[in-house]
């Protein structure tokens, strides 16, 4: 295993960490609300936020990201985009119309998603798919990020809801123009949209300190990596050692 990859290992299992407690804390909390709040109406609120947990294909398999989704009172959509594990450059995003990521090339998921019959466009055209999301940037530590607001995706029902397609992350950027996918070429990350409950900060951890615990992690060979303790985890995390 290389470095990058330990570090990499280290990030998964502080990230896996604090979900994990995180979750616990909130079932804790659902539970008490759920005690102190039985009433005879059942009032359901419709969830607004959705995210895609995003795997490499077969020639990315280093890959992974992850895409979030929160709908506005005002029927706008939130987009974030995070990669890891890229070369540098720049990559097409899409909502695919298909939550199915189940071939090795991910043309399962099928076209862009497109409910107004919109030829493919930029993100911010009049004239495009509601699934084009335009370009992420990778930066040489493999970590890129993007981050958009749409006025055509939903989360909620509708024939607008990005809940169940895919997001696809191609092989090279778009070009905004060819029809009818923007020459893009082929399909290297797939994600399903689901609905979830946990939050934002846990999905997305601040971006600086990732690259801050992935410098610290360099440093130490494979042999003295696997000897941290949890606790020792955590310190590196905080950088106090
Ligand atoms: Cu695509
Ligand atoms: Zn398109």
């Amino acid at each position: 295993m290389g470095r990058a990859v330990v570090g990499g290992v280290v990030l998964a299992v502080l990230l896996s960490l604090s979900s994990c407690k995180k979750e616990a804390k909130e079932k804790e909390m659902v539970e008490e609300t759920v005690k102190e709040e039985e009433s005879p109406t059942d009032v359901k609120v419709e969830p607004t936020v959705a995210y895609a947990f995003l795997m490499g294909g077969e020639n990315s398999a280093q890959s992974s990201g992850i895409a979030w989704f929160e709908e506005a009172d005002d029927g706008k959509t939130r987009i974030r985009v995070r990669v890891d594990g890229l070369p540098a450059g720049e990559y097409a995003v899409h909502v695919h119309e298909r939550g199915d990521c189940s071939d090795d090339n991910f043309e399962s998921a099928g076209g862009h998603f497109n409910p107004d019959n919109k030829k493919h466009g930029a993100p911010d055209a009049e004239e495009r798919h509601a699934g084009d999301l335009g370009n992420i940037k990778v930066e040489e530590d493999g970590l890129g990020e993007m981050e958009l607001w749409s006025d055509k995706l939903r989360v909620k029902v509708s024939d607008y809801s990005v809940v169940n397609r895919a997001v696809i992350v191609h092989e090279k950027p778009d070009d905004f123009k060819s029809q009818p996918s923007g020459n893009a070429g082929s399909r290297i990350m797939c994600g399903v949209v689901k609905y979830t409950t946990v939050d934002e900060e846990t999905l997305f951890p601040d971006l600086e300190e990732v690259r801050r615990v992935r410098k610290l992690s360099e440093g130490l060979s494979e042999e003295e990596m696997e000897k941290l303790d949890e606790e020792q985890l955590d310190e590196l995390s905080r950088g106090v050692h």
